[in-house]
């Protein structure tokens, strides 16, 4: 048991140090990205999402695609707030929304402001998303279409990356070219790779043996299979209805595939990941910190 003093010291000495040893079981953090646009990115956020909910994890679903919102519709839900309010002072347990059993921090549609955040806008941003840390187990992050900043400041910053790719040629070269900047970019050196609208098995392995090859070959990054997600037209009836695959066809085969891919992941997630959890936000803040 240390004294009072020492305490107060080692508080003096790091903050980020004392978080994570204090406190370990802080918020984990997924991400879900993937370079192109329609490959399914909101639909596996939502249902991861729900998922997690679903086997009891206080769980916050998060749009970082502030200027597209696509959670809000795919669960169903009008907000009358969003991100862009915390960006102007108003508190985050303000714009959180519930639905389905799971939070939701709604984006903002057609907003040009907040789909280029800069770094000192998504420093407040980050720093709000922090607080909620005590609140909430998981957190799935969605991410915008394309490598822009804001985007892979949220995906880099996540405990646990997701890249979505489907059999598409220009699928595979985008999920390539946005692991390469976040690779490259932001020091990225796992994630996990998600084939999804696969037809057979063997396009599931091929998605995952392309991106591995041109990864072994010219980045180095660690990458991690998940169970595939086939192609299954109940996923857009249950989005046109506003309510996640796995709360509307829990017996579809997509919806089976996504809770799969859920429990995968927490099987998979190393007790190092879960630690670096409670430093989220804050090692982001420091790496931007270093660089400026
Ligand atoms: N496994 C699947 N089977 C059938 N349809 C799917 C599947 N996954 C996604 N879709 C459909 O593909 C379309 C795009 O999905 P989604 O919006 O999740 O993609 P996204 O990557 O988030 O797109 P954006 O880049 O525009 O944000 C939707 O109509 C969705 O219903
Ligand atoms: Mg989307």
């Amino acid at each position: 048991m240390m004294n009072r003093d020492q305490a107060e010291s080692l508080r003096k000495l790091n903050r980020t140090d004392l978080v994570a040893l204090d406190e370990p079981n802080r918020m984990r953090v997924i991400a879900v990205t993937g370079g192109k646009g329609g490959v399914g990115k909101s639909t596996t956020s939502v249902n991861l999402a729900a998922a997690y909910a679903r086997k009891g994890s206080r769980t916050v679903a998060l749009d970082s695609d502030l200027g597209m919102a696509d959670l809000n519709l795919l669960l169903g839900v009008a907000p009358e707030r969003s991100l862009a309010d915390v960006l102007a002072g108003h508190p985050i347990s303000d714009v959180l929304v519930e639905a389905h059993g799971l939070h939701l921090l709604p984006g903002l549609n057609g907003s040009f402001q907040l789909a280029n955040l800069d770094a000192g806008a998504r420093e407040v941003l980050f720093g709000a998303i922090d607080s909620l840390s005590d609140r909430f187990d998981t957190m799935i992050v969605d991410t915008p279409a394309g490598i822009g900043e804001t985007g892979m400041a949220f995906a880099s910053a996540a405990t646990d990356l997701v890249v979505v790719a489907t059999p598409e040629p220009l699928s595979l070269a985008d999920a390539y070219a946005c692991l390469k900047v976040l690779c490259k970019r932001h020091g990225v050196t796992h994630a996990f790779v998600l084939p999804n609208s696969v037809r057979s098995p063997d396009q599931a392995d091929e998605v995952v043996a392309r991106l591995q090859a041109l990864s072994d070959r010219f980045l180095g990054i660690a990458l991690t299979p998940l169970p595939p997600v086939p192609f299954d037209p109940a996923v857009t009836i249950a989005a046109a209805h506003g309510v996640p695959l796995v709360v509307h066809s829990p017996d579809s085969p997509a919806s089976r595939a996504l809770a799969k891919v859920a429990r995968r992941i927490d099987t998979l997630a190393q007790p190092e990941t879960r630690r670096a959890g409670a430093r989220f936000w804050r090692a982001e803040l420091d790496r931007k910190g270093d660089r400026t």
